[in-house]
C-alpha cells in the first residue's frame, strides 16, 4: 500500500499544476450521479487513471467521474476508488479543493477498506494517509519535498460545526441538533468542500461534519465508496467516530452500487454521542 501512497504524492503535484492552469469551465456532460462536469473533473480523473491503471497491486478503478468500474491489467487484490476533484462547485471561487482515495482489499465495502488518503490543494499541498489499524499521518509539501507531521489525533470534544444540505430541507431533528451545538458554543465552518472542511476538523482536534438526509435528498449527497468510507476510516483511526443516521458505524456499510450515497456524520466522540441522542439512536 505504501507504493500507492507514493503515487498519490506524485500525482498530487500534477493535479496541482492542472488546477492552477486549467480553466474552470463546464463541459456538456454530467457524471454518473448527474453532476455537471468541469473540464477539470475530467482532466483530474484522467491523470489519476494514468497514474494507477498499470499498477500491479490494483485490479480495478472506480471514479466519481466514470459511470462504470474500470478493470485493469493488474492482478492485485486492491480496488482503488477515488473522487478526482472534490469541490468542483467552489474551485472557480479559488477555495481549497481536494482529491480522495479509498483502497479496498477485495470487493469494495466498509469492512474491506484497507487504507485511505486525501489531498488538500490549499495555499499548500497537504496529504493525509491511513492504513487500517494505524494512526493517520499528515504530510505537507514544502520546498519541493513532503514533510511528515505528527499523526492526527482527535480530542474528545471539538468546537467546529459543519453541516451540508439546504436548511430548508433539513429534518426538524437535524435543525434542532445543529442549533443546540451553536447554543453550546460551536463555531460554523463550512466551505462547501468536504476535503478542506473535514481536514480542518481533523487538524483542529475535533468538531462535527454532517451531511444528513434531507427532504430533497433522502440518501444525502455524499458517495459511499470514494467520499464517505475513506473519511470514516480516517476519523476512526484518529480516535473519532463516523456513523449514519441510524447510529451505525459507516465502516459497517455494504455497497450496492459504485455511486451509492448515504447520510453521514464524522466527528469527535462527544459530538457523535450528542448526535445519537438527538436522532434517538443512542
Ligand atoms: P464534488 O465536488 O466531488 O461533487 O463534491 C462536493 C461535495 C462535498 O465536497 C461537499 O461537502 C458537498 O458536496 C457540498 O454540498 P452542498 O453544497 O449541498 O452543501
Ligand atoms: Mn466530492
Ligand atoms: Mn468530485
Amino acid at each position: 500500500m505504501q507504493k500507492i501512497f507514493e503515487t498519490i504524492k506524485e500525482v498530487a503535484l500534477e493535479i496541482d499544476t492542472l488546477i492552477v492552469n486549467e480553466d474552470t469551465g463546464y463541459v456538456d456532460e454530467t457524471n454518473a450521479t448527474g453532476d455537471q462536469q468541469l473540464k477539470l473533473d475530467i482532466a483530474c480523473d484522467l491523470l489519476i487513471e494514468k497514474a494507477f491503471r498499470d499498477n500491479p497491486e490494483i485490479c480495478a478503478l472506480i471514479s466519481e467521474e466514470k459511470e462504470e468500474v474500470m478493470h485493469c491489467a493488474g492482478k492485485g487484490d486492491y480496488t482503488l476508488c477515488y473522487d478526482p476533484l472534490d469541490g468542483s462547485s467552489i474551485v472557480d471561487a479559488n477555495l481549497a479543493v481536494g482529491s480522495i482515495f479509498a483502497i479496498y482489499d477485495g470487493e469494495p465495502s466498509g469492512k474491506n477498506l484497507a487504507g485511505a488518503s486525501y489531498i488538500v490543494f490549499g495555499p499548500r499541498i497537504e496529504i493525509v494517509t491511513v492504513v487500517r489499524g494505524e494512526k493517520p499521518i499528515r504530510y505537507r509539501y514544502i520546498n519541493g519535498a513532503y514533510q511528515e507531521f505528527h499523526p492526527i489525533v482527535l480530542e474528545e470534544k471539538g468546537r467546529l460545526n459543519a453541516s451540508g444540505g439546504s436548511q430548508k430541507h433539513w429534518q426538524d431533528k437535524h435543525m434542532a441538533f445543529i442549533h443546540g451545538l451553536f447554543a453550546d458554543g460551536y463555531r460554523l465552518r463550512y466551505s462547501g468542500g468536504m476535503v478542506p472542511d473535514l481536514h480542518q476538523i481533523l487538524v483542529k482536534g475535533g468538531g462535527l461534519f454532517s451531511y444528513p438526509s434531507t427532504t430533497d435528498n433522502p440518501n444525502g449527497k455524499l458517495r459511499v465508496l470514494f467520499e464517505v468510507l475513506p473519511f470514516a476510516l480516517i476519523f476512526e483511526a484518529a480516535g473519532g467516530e463516523a456513523i449514519d443516521e441510524k447510529g451505525r458505524p459507516l465502516l459497517e456499510l455494504t455497497v450496492t452500487h459504485p455511486h451509492a450515497r448515504t447520510p453521514c456524520f464524522f466527528g469527535s466522540r462527544y459530538e457523535i454521542a450528542k448526535l445519537k441522542e438527538a436522532y434517538g439512536v443512542a
